[in-house]
């Protein structure tokens, strides 16, 4: 199992009041990856979804992107933020690196390299890119984004990808490197040849959808192989006027109410408690300094396992990569 540790950091001067407030109850947690090293157990500003961007010009430049890194910089702790290569969003996170007073050491960056669209020739080629591109020497976590991966596409074997993340993880460019969107069968054939165990899986995973592929979710742990959840908040971004009547809105409003937290708080606590780091983002300010402070309260056993429940009874709700994983639907439902 991936050990969890949870630490209070020792309040910091600030002269903005709304931070004073977050600092008052602020709990950093981490997890310990299979190699030893800790992630913060919290991405809170992924840079893809509602900032991905199909080209990288001056004029699709986000500057709100840029504000939103630089008030997810300026909260307490590591602040995990994720990045990937077909967002083409490394100019703005390049931009709010080279603003910001946080030390690299309290910025925990993942980044992708994009095997389903071609961008760069290689894990190798494009890391280099995009830490030019940043502005850093390395990155915390490298992923190859999906398994998505053949000769005839990419120029190189599944196997061939992994064995240059590896050369990367030697060399210190990547202090940690993993995989996302993977399948059972697909960690198999990295497993058989890996001299460094991918340290994580990024996949989809919200109540309503628990298993990305089927056995994913067991697997991984079974392997010390720490899920990220990216889209935690989908029964959220995807609620409708008719389901407040759900027994599942239903609870985690009653939960809310009885924590003054907020529902995506609720959520994004589950998906923790799950044993999942979840990977979440917003354009709402409030709404990021809430998921850096995602530790300051907690869930019971049971109130964890009724959401578990009640989000299993409720019908799959997959919003990504739904032309190869549809068909896993209904099986992915279940743990
Ligand atoms: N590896 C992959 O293949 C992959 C795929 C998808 C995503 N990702 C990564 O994961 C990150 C997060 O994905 P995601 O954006 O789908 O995560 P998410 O946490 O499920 O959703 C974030 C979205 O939910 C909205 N939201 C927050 N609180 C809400 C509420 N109470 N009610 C309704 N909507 C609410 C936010 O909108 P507001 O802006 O209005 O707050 C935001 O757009 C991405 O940015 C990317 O870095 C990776």
């Amino acid at each position: 199992m991936v050990q969890i540790w949870m630490c209070i950091l020792r309040p910091r001067v600030w002269d903005d009041q709304k931070h004073q407030s977050i600092m008052m109850s602020f709990h950093q947690k981490f997890i310990v990856l299979n190699n030893g090293n800790k992630i913060p157990a919290i991405a809170i500003i992924g840079t893809g979804t509602r900032w991905f961007k199909n080209v990288e010009t001056d004029a699709t430049f986000s500057n709100s992107l840029v504000e939103q890194i630089m008030y997810a910089l300026e909260l307490p702790g590591i602040v995990h933020i994720d990045a990937a290569e077909i967002y083409r969003t490394y100019p703005e996170v390049g931009k709010a690196l080279s603003l910001t007073k946080k030390p690299r050491d309290e910025i925990f960056l993942t980044d992708k390299y994009s095997t389903q669209i071609k961008v760069s020739d290689s894990p190798a080629a494009g890391l280099e890119v995009s830490l030019k591109k940043m502005g850093t020497d390395y990155v915390d976590l490298y992923l190859l984004h999906s398994p998505f991966v053949s000769k005839e596409a990419n120029g190189f074997t599944l196997e061939e990808a992994w064995k240059d993340m590896e050369q990367l993880y030697k060399a210190g460019k990547a202090k940690n490197i993993g995989v996302s969107n993977f399948a059972v069968k697909d960690l198999e054939k990295i497993l058989k040849i890996a001299e460094v165990k991918p340290q994580v899986n990024q996949i989809e995973f919200s109540p309503f959808l628990q298993n990305q592929t089927p056995g994913i979710y067991k697997f991984c742990q079974d392997n010390n192989i720490l899920l990220e959840a990216y889209s935690p908040l989908a029964p959220l971004q995807k609620k409708t006027a008719q389901d407040d009547s759900k027994p599942f809105f239903e609870y985690v409003k009653e939960l809310s109410e009885k924590y003054f937290k907020s529902e995506a708080q609720i959520i994004l606590r589950w998906v923790s408690k799950r044993g999942v780091l979840p990977v979440t983002t917003s354009s709402k300010p409030q709404r990021i300094s809430d998921a850096q402070n995602l530790f300051s309260f907690d869930l019971t056993d049971e109130e964890v396992d009724e959401i578990t429940e009640l989000g299993l009874a409720h019908e799959p709700l997959r919003l990504y990569w739904n032309e190869v994983y549809d068909k896993y639907n209904y099986a992915a439902q279940k743990v």
